[in-house]
């Protein structure tokens, strides 16, 4: 039986098929995703080119060991460099993978123990990825590595806590599981060059801003950064299990075989995935429809009375509300809209599909108002 304990917990709903935005149960019931499977799936559903692509690899070689060379993962290599601007990359299977590459790498190539990390901050489930996450780190004490937070945004409190013994500062250049938190323009730019100042290297870790989320390759480019080292995941195969450690060539230049490894990361399924998925964003202007789709996202809901601000941008939002977003977030999808709430209990978090049809943020803005009008109403009556 499936161990439903262990991973968030479930929604009353199992859904069968989907097409571009919208998701279905066996009973024919519809939804429209406005949380993209935990801030996935850019594409929608069942692109048939994404579909192809991978059908037509694993028909011509479904696997191979990661120690020989394949095409497709070189090509895929190639063009996730050329879209985020990085140099070289390291293909993992997980978001909290590629941040265990990040952070070894990073101690290597300093030869410095300790790593800062931003209260609020989600960086992954596995031991590492724990040991840099403000809230886990106390849940599954003694916690990995010696590790220092400070508040995210604080550029003075990120300055004290550098020394001579600081390998790293990972942080997400906007924070997701916190609610979309964007942090002051301009701090991350003010982190780097505290990092340059220092020694330090800035890890960003796009997994859940990058790619397209934020409308930009990579959200650290909002702040004119390119990280020493970024960590991507989620859209990377639109929903295929694929992520990668990307790095500059200096950071590159210091890791040595055998030092990292994985069975499956960049195998030719998950690199068709990533191939296909980078060129559908280019060649359908997701980047653009995605901007757009977050723009008109902001303009209907921040209209709405019970929404007190929208932040992010692209498809990815953050909405905060004056009551609990879990109660809004079940009227919502009583109304045949899945969203996302996030560790503040007043956010809800939004990641569709950047190819969902600007009239659904319209029926969208209707049942919002909708829910949060009834519970008003409620609220009243009681
Ligand atoms: C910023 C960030 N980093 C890392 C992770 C972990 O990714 P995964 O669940 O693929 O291991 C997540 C997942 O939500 C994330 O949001």
């Amino acid at each position: 039986m499936l161990l439903d304990t262990l991973g968030a917990g479930k929604l009353p709903l199992a859904i069968v098929s989907g097409e571009g935005a919208l998701l279905w149960d066996a009973d024919g019931r519809t939804w429209w995703d406005f949380y993209g499977g935990h801030a996935v799936t850019l594409l929608g559903q069942g692109h048939p080119r994404w579909a192809d692509a991978i059908a037509q690899q694993a028909r011509t070689l479904s696997f191979v060991t990661t120690v020989v060379d394949t095409p497709v993962r070189d090509r895929a290599a190639a063009r996730l460099c050329a879209f985020t601007g990085m140099d070289q990359v390291f293909f993992v299977n997980s978001g909290a993978e590629a941040n265990e590459a990040a952070l070894k790498l990073a101690r290597k190539a300093t030869g410095r123990p300790v790593i800062i990390a931003m209260e609020e901050g989600f960086h992954g489930r596995s031991m590492g990825a724990v040991g840099v996450t403000h809230h886990y780190r106390t849940q599954h004490a003694p916690a990995h590595g010696d590790v220092r937070f400070v508040p995210f945004g604080d550029l003075e409190a990120l300055e004290r806590a550098l020394d001579g013994s600081v390998a790293a500062v990972i942080c997400e250049p906007v924070q997701g599981m916190a609610g979309v938190v964007v942090p002051p323009r301009g701090w991350l730019a003010g982190v780097k060059a505290a990092c340059e100042r220092n020694g330090s290297l800035l890890i960003a870790d796009e997994v859940q801003c990058g790619l397209g989320r934020m409308g930009v390759p990579l959200a650290s480019m909002l702040d004119g950064v390119r990280p020493d080292i970024v960590s991507v995941g989620k859209g990377l195969g639109n929903g295929f299990p694929v992520a990668a450690c990307l790095m500059t060539d200096a950071v590159a230049a210091t890791a040595r075989p055998g030092e990292h490894g994985t069975t499956f990361g960049g195998g030719p399924l998950a690199a068709a995935a990533v191939e296909a998925t980078l060129a559908i964003v280019e060649d359908e202007d997701l980047l653009a429809r995605g901007n757009a789709l977050g723009q008109e996202m902001a303009a209907v809901l921040g209209r709405i009375p019970g929404v007190l601000e929208v932040r992010g941008s692209g498809p990815w939002l953050g909405v905060v509300l004056d009551r609990p977003a879990k109660i809004v977030a079940a009227g919502l999808r009583d109304q045949g809209f899945l969203v996302g709430t996030s560790s503040d209990p007043y956010v809800l978090r939004l990641a569709p599909p950047a190819v969902t049809p600007v009239f659904a943020v319209r029926l969208l803005g209707e049942a919002l108002s909708d829910v949060l009008g009834g519970a008003m109403r409620a609220a009243g009556a009681a």
